[in-house]
């Protein structure tokens, strides 16, 4: 059984809706566990049980916005200092506005996810620009959900950015799967 953590903040839904089609496609799997928490509600046990960790997050004034990042420097800043996520596998995927069509932060959000995960020791799954629906909602870190048009109104997330949202999510517990716990690195796995 691969298990899988998401973990996201969402205020106005946007990054929900990519979250839930992430575990609902997961869920379909009968070797596949699926956990959907909030950044509020997730714990240290959460992540220590977990093969793949799936971090989301809209874009808030050009970064990762404060719940998650609280978390992250409260609940995974513990595991980072005592090694417990090294070696396992992660992805990211975000929501944004897209204000400007010049990226409006998203570049800074994704990176800054990935620097997260590559901080813990994370094994980081990309978004292959060869992605069935990529040029409507993939960005080569995961998954990236436009929520405004170019005049600023709210959209509905597009089908095929939520397509988009499977498949990241499929790629992420396939190779969690593949590596099905193995210490692939240099050092001691702690447990
Ligand atoms: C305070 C605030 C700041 C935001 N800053 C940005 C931004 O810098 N770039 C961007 O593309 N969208 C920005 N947005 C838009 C949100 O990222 C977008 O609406 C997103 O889909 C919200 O996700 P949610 O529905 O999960 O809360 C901002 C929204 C708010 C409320």
């Amino acid at each position: 059984m691969t298990n899988v953590l998401i973990v996201y903040a969402s205020q106005f839904g946007n990054t929900e809706k990519m979250a839930k089609a992430m575990e609902q496609t997961l869920l379909e799997s009968s070797e596949i566990k699926c956990q959907l928490k909030k950044a509020e509600t997730v714990t240290e046990t959460d992540f220590i049980n977990a093969d793949a960790i799936i971090l989301g997050s809209p874009v808030k004034m050009g970064s990762i916005d404060w719940q998650l990042k609280k978390m992250i420097d409260t609940v995974m800043g513990s595991l980072w200092v005592a090694n417990k996520l090294v070696g396992k596998v992660g992805g990211t995927f975000a929501s944004g506005g897209g204000f400007g069509k010049g990226g409006a932060g998203a570049e800074i959000t994704f990176t800054s996810l990935a620097n997260v995960l590559m901080e813990m020791g994370i094994i980081y799954v990309p978004l292959p620009k060869n992605t069935q629906g990529y040029k409507f909602g993939g960005i080569q870190w995961g998954a990236y959900g436009v929520s405004a048009n170019e005049d600023m109104q709210p959209q509905t997330l597009m089908e095929n950015q939520l397509e988009v949202c499977r498949i990241h999510a499929q790629n992420i517990a396939r190779v969690a799967k593949t590596i099905n716990g193995q210490n692939l690195f240099q050092c001691e796995l702690e447990n």
